[in-house]
Formats: C-alpha cells, structure tokens, sequence
C-alpha cells in the first residue's frame, strides 16, 4: 500500500497500513541491526549520550533502542503495533538484555503520556519518512512536547533520494534537510550533522545524521 504525498489521508486510514505490515509480516524497511550511522556517532564520540530516559517512536524490531540502552539511559521503544513490539520484547529476550534497560510499548507517538520528567533523548529513524507529509508539522510539536528543554533528538535522515517515478509516492516519502528545519526550527537548534556517516550497504548517499538540541 502507497500513498501520493499530495493526497489527504485520516492518520486512522493511515495507521492501517501499518498494522497490515505487521500483521503480514511484510517489514521490508528492517536491515537487521542498529543503524550504523547511530553506531558511530556514539562509538565513536562524536556526540555523548545523556543520561536519563530515552525513547524510539516507531522502533519497529527494537535494534536502536537496544543499542542505546544502559544503565545510565533507561529506553523505551515505542511501536504503533503490539506485534512490533511483542517481536521487540522477544528478541531483547533473546539477547539477554534486561527489561530494566530497555522496554516496549506499544503506542501512538502523536498521543501516549509523557513522564514528568520528559525524555532526555529521542532518536528517529524510519520514522519521519514513515508519516504521511501532512504529519510533519505534528512530528514537530511532538518532539518538542516530549523532550526535556536542553534534551536532544537524534534524527537519522532517509531517504535524501528517490527515483523519479517513486519521489512523490511513500512510505517511505522523500525528505530534505530542509523539511526538518521547517518543523523543527522553532523549538530545536542543530548541533551536529555529519553528511558522510555510515549507512547500510543499500543506503549510501541516503542518510545523513543530525542532532538537535531542545531549546
Ligand atoms: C518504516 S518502519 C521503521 C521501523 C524501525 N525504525 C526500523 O528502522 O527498522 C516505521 C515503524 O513506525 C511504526 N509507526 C507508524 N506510525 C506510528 C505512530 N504514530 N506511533 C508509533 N509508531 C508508529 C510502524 O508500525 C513501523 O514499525
């Protein structure tokens, strides 16, 4: 199923789609592995994660939020679907990693409680180019809402290019450094963003990591 950019959708019509992935098990975007971009940006210190609470809205098979996690930086991985994170849960059992670490939920980003506290960190990936264009704006104010002010959101961009016959059609939909900036702008700073990360294989050329500060 596949939407052009310029129609209207409900997110109720839009969410289908994705419970139908899940419940077909039809989860082609999955690489099988923490993104190496988010890899190197911590294995390599370029940027230091806090501590505190961190989140992954629609972490899908949980591999980020599983990296992420450490005493120091309790994560919850959050899902619109209780499959996703039923799979999640199964596989951080699988590896031995602790639920006082790491735990899923099964959630809507745009509408579930957020700690007193708010998140410390936030990392998106596969998800901004998930949503429907028209939720962008949305994915903004709801960062803004669920990070703590001097929190940090770490957004891996993807895709920065499709195919001409595919740029107008999603998920995933096509983005630009600059869709960011417009939704993000007025309540973050960009702190860091490195154009030449590492990617998977089948990416390269399609991602680029940023992070930005919540003012
Ligand atoms: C393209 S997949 C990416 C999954 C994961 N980040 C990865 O790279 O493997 C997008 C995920 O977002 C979830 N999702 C979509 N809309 C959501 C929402 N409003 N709240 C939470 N999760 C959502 C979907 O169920 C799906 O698992």
């Amino acid at each position: 199923m596949s939407y052009q950019a310029s129609e209207s959708v409900s997110s109720e019509e839009y969410n289908k789609l994705w419970h139908n992935c899940w419940n077909t098990m039809t989860t082609k975007w999955d690489k099988g592995d923490v993104s190496p971009a988010l890899r190197e940006l911590i294995e390599e210190k370029k940027w230091e994660l806090p501590s505190g609470q961190g989140i992954v809205p629609g972490c899908g098979r949980g591999y980020d939020a599983m990296f992420l996690a450490s005493p120091s930086l309790h994560m919850v991985g959050a899902d619109l679907s209780p499959i996703a994170v039923e799979t999640a849960t199964k596989l951080r059992d699988a590896k031995g990693i602790s639920s006082n670490l790491v735990e899923f939920q099964t959630l809507d980003f745009f509408n579930f409680d957020v700690p007193a506290s708010k998140y410390q960190v936030a990392y998106d990936y596969t998800f901004f180019c998930a949503l429907h264009p028209s939720m962008r704006a949305a994915w903004g104010s709801r960062y803004a809402e669920i990070i703590a002010p001097g929190g940090h959101l770490i957004a891996l961009m993807y895709p920065l290019f499709k195919s001409e016959e595919d740029r107008n059609r999603g998920p995933p939909f096509l983005l630009s450094e600059a869709d960011y900036h417009k939704v993000l702008d007025e309540n973050f700073e960009l702190i860091h963003i490195d154009p030449h990360c590492k990617t998977h294989d089948t990416r390269v050329g399609e991602e680029i990591i940023t992070v930005w500060r919540r003012k």
